[in-house]
């Protein structure tokens, strides 16, 4: 069934429970280290040959019932004019981050079609090379998410001059979290125009927030995305980690799925959700590097409490960790494929 994952999305009965990871692409795979030892990331991801290959590596190589684009959260970021790097151990560096009204001032509100074209050709060209197989899953960062690098320059663990900004100077919080959510918006809606089948927002860092900053400075920015993208007949992923005190905030915000971090019961997170949306995650990345035993046993966890409702999703709590090998994740793919056949 070419299309249980869309299935699943729309809480429509299955064949069999799909599966897919996020980072699925990437460091953990041979495939990937080859084409990474003669490219950068960045190389990658605007050469649209060279996104479609990634892209395709997982699919062909683990079984998984999606594809996810090979791009990156930060890309938007380049042509709003906050141009960035990615530092060898370091992650990612934004050469002049966005502090001042004047810095939130300067940064434009692009049009997809110029400054990520790339993004859109390799959509297009992923599709061709799919061929309807396996549908593709096109993605963007969420407004705080985005916010949190611009501002802090690169990867943070307390989000202080993030959270400074936002509680001293609301409204300039609000401009910048305007603009971006505006691009967001255009992005993922450029995204499906050029043949994404499913989106997911990444919010990933958004559980640093106390669930009344999420009210107040989060949730309309997001709505702004979701609500429209709702509109379209594509589903939408939201995720973030760290999101117990946060999940039904964000399904108010919008979604057709909510994913949620492996720090969370599932079958307690779907009863706070309800019937409305479907359920994707939730495994934890380094269970993967168990022993055999215990990842099963904890997979057969979550298959026990999600009880063959339709509208489940396989996946992790967070992203595919770069140490991780190969043949636990294909073993996953087969494990809940043969566990959950109708
Ligand atoms: O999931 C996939 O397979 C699709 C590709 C994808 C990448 N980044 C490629 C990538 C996706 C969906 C992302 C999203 C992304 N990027 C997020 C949200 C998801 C999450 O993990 O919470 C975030 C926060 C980023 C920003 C980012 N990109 C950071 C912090 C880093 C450095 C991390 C590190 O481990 O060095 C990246 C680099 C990046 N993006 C890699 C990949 C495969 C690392 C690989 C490399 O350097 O070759």
């Amino acid at each position: 069934m070419w299309d249980r994952f869309l299935r699943a999305c729309r809480r429509e009965p299955v064949d069999m429970t799909p599966v897919w990871f996020m980072r699925q692409a990437g460091r953990y795979m041979a495939e990937y280290r080859a084409i990474r030892k003669n490219h950068t990331l960045i190389q990658i991801c605007k050469q649209p040959e060279l996104a479609t290959e990634v892209t395709l590596q997982p699919v062909k190589a683990m079984g998984v019932d999606a594809a996810i684009l090979f791009a990156d959260i930060l890309l938007p970021l380049e042509p709003m004019g906050a141009p960035f790097e990615f530092a060898a151990g370091e992650g990612p560096v934004i050469h002049h981050p966005v502090r001042t009204r004047a810095d939130v001032d300067a940064l434009r509100v692009i049009e997809p079609e110029d400054g990520l074209g790339y993004v859109l050709d390799a959509i297009r060209m992923i599709r061709r090379e799919l061929d309807g197989k396996t549908p593709l899953i096109g993605f963007a960062g969420a407004p705080f998410t985005l916010a949190s690098y611009l501002i802090e320059g690169g990867k943070s663990s307390h989000y202080a001059i993030t959270k400074r900004l936002m509680y001293r100077e609301p409204e300039v919080w609000h401009a910048l979290m305007g603009k971006l959510s505006e691009v967001v918006r255009r992005y993922l809606r450029a995204q499906i125009t050029a043949g994404a089948q499913a989106v997911q927002l990444f919010d990933s860092w958004v559980g640093s927030l106390s669930p009344s900053d999420y009210v107040e400075f989060i949730q309309p920015h997001v709505r702004h995305i979701l609500k429209d993208i709702e509109t379209t007949s594509v589903p939408v992923i939201h995720f973030g980690t760290d999101t117990a005190t946060l999940l039904e905030l964000q399904r108010d915000a919008g979604g057709t799925v909510i994913g949620v971090d492996f720090r969370t019961p599932i079958d307690e997170a779907w009863a706070r959700l309800g019937t409305g949306v479907g359920i994707q995650g939730n495994l934890d990345p380094l269970l993967l590097d168990a022993p055999r035993e215990l990842l099963t046993r904890r997979i057969d966890d979550i298959l026990r409490r999600i009880a063959g409702r339709d509208g489940h999703i396989f996946n992790l709590g967070h992203g595919i960790l770069p140490e991780t090998s190969p043949d636990a994740v294909r073993f996953v793919v087969d494990y809940v494929h043969e566990r959950t056949r109708r």
